[in-house]
């Protein structure tokens, strides 16, 4: 077993308060690419064409057809991986508060998990830009692009567009935990989109012990992470919770 396995384990069994935050990386092996570094959706796409609220209102076809649809293609066949399940398992055992997630797949409750933050909102429903009213993604007709609501009103997923805030009851939220945690694990995430990107910097700051799992090290790695893990999600958080298990 790779020493930090280790320590990551013994660190969860002495830690009170454990929170995670979750990125893009924990649901590679679901099927679902990145958004940056190899493979990464935004190689191909351009963000701040594609994904800028002001872009979406000014031409919302364009987005639909371009960056929506998919996107819908690639979340609808994806299920948890053993990232997921062990992150749930792990709450199941008593040792894991909350997730703060930055994707909005729903694949940590899909996988058992109970108290996800979805700090970019979630792909599952849609909104009319208009009226408000709300339909499942699942239920939306995407024969004609920009799929629109009763009253004439454009659909939008409930995700968080650049250029729009993040849910403020969303925000809170995860500073008091991420400044109250004993532990927090980093998954996944490189580490570059803000606000979300504090979170590991709040935890450190306030003394918990920061664990981060990533096949590549980030902009954390050197000056945050207490503990650096190299490698994949779900084989890495397996090992984790297999020995944590053992260990309590
Ligand atoms: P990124 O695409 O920026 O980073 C994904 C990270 O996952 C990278 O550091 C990879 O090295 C790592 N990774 C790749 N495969 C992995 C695996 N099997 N296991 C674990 N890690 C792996 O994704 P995020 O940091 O989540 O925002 O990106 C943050 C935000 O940027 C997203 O929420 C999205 C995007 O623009 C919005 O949509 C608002």
């Amino acid at each position: 077993m790779e020493p930090e396995i280790e320590t990551a384990a013994q660190k969860l069994r002495g830690a009170g308060a454990v929170v995670a935050l979750t990125g893009a990386g924990i649901s590679v092996e679901s099927g679902i690419p990145p958004f940056r570094g190899k493979g990464g959706l935004w190689e191909t796409i351009d963000p701040m064409e594609f994904a800028h609220i002001d872009r979406f209102l000014e031409d919302p076809g364009k987005v639909w057809e371009v960056l929506i649809k998919g996107m819908k293609e690639t979340l609808d066949p994806a299920r948890p991986n053993a990232g997921h399940l062990s992150l749930a398992r792990l709450e199941a055992m008593g040792k894991l508060q909350t997730i703060i997630t930055q994707n909005v797949d729903g694949l940590h409750q899909a996988a058992g998990s109970t108290d996800v933050i979805e700090f970019h909102g979630n792909f599952a429903w849609q909104r009319c830009t208009k009226c408000g009213w709300r339909v499942e993604t699942a239920r939306v007709d995407l024969s004609v692009l920009p799929p629109r609501c009763s009253c004439g009103g454009v659909l939008r997923p409930e995700c968080v567009f650049y250029g729009e805030m993040i849910p403020s009851h969303h925000l809170v939220r995860s500073q008091s935990l991420s400044a109250s945690c004993d532990l927090m694990m980093v998954i996944g995430t490189s580490a570059e989109v803000q606000p979300a990107a504090t979170m590991p910097v709040i935890a450190k700051h306030n003394g918990a012990t920061v664990i981060e799992i990533n096949p590549e090290s980030t902009q954390l790695t050197l000056h945050v992470s207490d503990i650096f893990i190299r490698g994949g999600a779900g084989e890495v958080l397996s090992a984790v919770v297999d020995r944590l298990e053992e260990l309590l």
